[in-house]
């Protein structure tokens, strides 16, 4: 490697929007980074100064537990000020548009906006239309970069690596934006990745993304090196996709005797919230090939990467547009 590229910057985006659109050294830099920021989280005084003087927006049209109070707790590690925009008690209830929204809160001097909406495409929209950064926690189907980013963190930390690695993702694919970013991740760092469900919730269509389809969970048990439960997600359906709750369960729950048929160290996963007893079985969930937990406490680490890689990003004169 020449002088030449060692200097180059490995993050130039003042946004993050998609794992799509990420290159392979991008992801490994953001884990990297994310690696680096773990250890905050254990000190007595859980800061560093990285953000100190930067205001972080947390703009979210729709529920959340996780991701809400994760970006929250990571921007303030990072020594930001963080404002919580309230939808309920904002003025797009007498219809004011996202868009000035966002502008209006840009005015006030603020350096990142995360959001979260039900609309695919609203992150680019606002990330094409004002100068901070933008950072998508989460838009309609589309895509949850950050979630697929913990989700390779948490792999790469139980496993110690990803290419060749056997990953199942199991469910409600076609209305999941998990699903995509994950996919879309595996496959840039090299896994092996099989999309399981009901025909209905897991189209063959998606072999055109270069994932294995099937609807027989039993038989891809045993190749698994791990196996990522998806919420059903009932707000999203029109019609439920499958027959019955009873009947989805029987097909495509993760239960103890599911793991006996899987690899030993098996690691179950699950972004959350999970429906107890539906795609994943109590005992399961809280079991020792459990990684949900761990999994949220990466996403902080992860979430303090991506708003500081982009907020240095922004400040530089190379960065992209
Ligand atoms: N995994 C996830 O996005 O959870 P929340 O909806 O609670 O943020």
């Amino acid at each position: 490697m020449t002088a030449a590229t060692t200097d180059q910057p490995r993050w130039t985006r003042k946004d993050l929007l998609t794992l799509a659109e990420l290159s392979r050294e991008e992801i490994l830099h953001v884990l990297d980074t994310a690696q680096g920021f773990q250890e905050v989280s254990t000190r007595s005084v859980k800061k560093v100064p990285a953000l100190r003087g930067r205001v972080v927006v947390n703009m979210f049209f729709e529920d959340s537990t996780r991701t809400r109070m994760s970006f929250e707790l990571a921007a303030q590690r990072l020594s930001a000020d963080v404002v919580d925009f309230a939808e309920k008690m904002s003025s797009t209830q007498k219809g004011e548009t996202l868009l000035d929204t966002a502008r209006n809160i840009e005015a006030m001097g603020v350096d990142i906006m995360v959001l979260r909406h039900p609309a695919a495409g609203a992150a680019l929209h606002l990330a094409r239309n004002v100068k901070c950064c933008v950072v998508n926690a989460g838009d309609g189907q589309h895509a949850h970069p950050t979630q697929g980013l913990l989700d390779l963190f948490t792999i790469r930390e139980r496993k110690g690596r990803i290419e060749g690695l056997n990953v199942a993702i199991v469910g409600d694919i076609v209305h999941s934006r998990v699903a995509r970013s994950d996919l879309r991740g595996l496959q840039k760092l090299g896994a092996k990745v099989t999309l399981v469900g009901p025909a209905t919730l897991v189209p063959k269509t998606f072999e055109a993304l270069g994932a294995r389809v099937t609807h027989d969970f039993d038989a891809i048990l045993p190749e698994m090196d791990v196996v990522n439960m998806l919420r059903i997600q009932k707000e999203r359906m029109t019609d439920s996709g499958f027959p019955s709750v009873r009947e989805y369960t029987r097909l495509f729950g993760m239960n103890r005797e599911r793991l006996k048929r899987c690899q030993p160290d098996v690691l179950i996963m699950h972004p959350g919230p999970v429906n107890r007893g539906i795609e994943l079985a109590a005992d399961v969930a809280d079991g020792e090939h459990s990684s949900i937990l761990r999994q949220v406490t990466n996403g902080l680490a992860v979430r303090m990467a991506v708003l500081f890689l982009c907020q240095q990003a922004n400040m530089s004169p190379e960065r992209e547009d």
